[in-house]
């Protein structure tokens, strides 16, 4: 730290200079991850990311742009500038913080199962579905394939690059169970009642949080305070209502 200046305000280039300069905060993430980036009817991207991010792009005076992008490239798509921050219930790994930096986190969530009915009488946890007969759909790259790989190595993986191609497998009858984030399964759920079975008791314990490239801690400082902030005047609360509490 040089003369007169105070480890705690960071100085130095940030990309919150280019995010004033351009009049507008670049956000990316992937529409498809109810209840916080989805599609509404008339194919706008709504959630609870999209709300953070539009009292972000207010509390910094800019215009607010969405970058849709597939989940496998989202972390390059950050790296080369595509957008000014990730917003997309990211789940903080050490893995990913080697390539990114992380805000603090916004919630807490854990894995869920939702599996065919008829496996209800037998299949009570994770344990019961680690068996080499069961069949277990995940979506690729993400902490649910993770997840399935660690507590279930003995059944069978299937990858798929959406969560409703993975859902559709286990309604057809190809794979037994999705592993997944709790917050989409249940939105899942709410939304096709009487289909499948929800194992609903989280079995991992995951903070998300905001990714932006490394070696900006203005940004980082700034997201920081964003959060603190929205906590303090409740906006968090109010937003946190809207898309969980329904
Ligand atoms: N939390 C999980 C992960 O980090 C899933 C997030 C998926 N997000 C999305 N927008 N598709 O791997």
């Amino acid at each position: 730290v040089a003369w007169g200046q105070d480890a705690s305000t960071p100085s130095g280039p940030s990309v919150l200079d280019e995010i004033k300069a351009r009049g507008e905060l670049r956000v990316g993430l992937e529409a498809g991850y109810m209840p916080f980036e989805m599609r509404d009817k008339r194919g706008g991207i709504i959630g609870f990311d999209v709300d953070l991010a539009k009292l972000m792009a207010r509390k910094l005076g800019v215009r607010l742009t969405l970058v849709n992008t597939q989940w496998d490239g989202i972390i390059p798509a950050l790296l080369t500038g595509k957008f000014d921050v990730l917003m997309s219930g990211m789940t903080i790994t050490e893995d990913r913080a080697k390539q990114v930096d992380f805000a603090d986190p916004y919630i807490i969530i854990g894995q869920s199962v939702i599996m065919q009915p008829k496996l209800a009488a037998t299949v009570h946890g994770v344990d019961d579905l680690n068996k080499p007969e069961y069949i277990v759909a995940t979506k690729l790259g993400t902490t649910g394939d993770t997840a399935a790989a660690q507590y279930m190595p003995r059944a069978q993986i299937m990858k798929f690059e959406t969560e409703a191609e993975a859902l559709l497998q286990v309604r057809s009858g190809r794979a037994h169970a999705f592993v997944y984030d709790l917050p989409y399964n249940a939105v899942y759920m709410a939304r096709n009642p009487g289909t499948l079975a929800h194992l609903s008791k989280p079995f991992t314990r995951e903070e998300l949080g905001w990714a932006i490239r490394k070696n900006d801690p203005r940004w980082r400082a700034w997201l920081n305070d964003f959060l603190a902030g929205a906590h303090r005047d409740k906006a968090y609360d109010a937003l946190y209502g809207k898309w969980f509490e329904r």
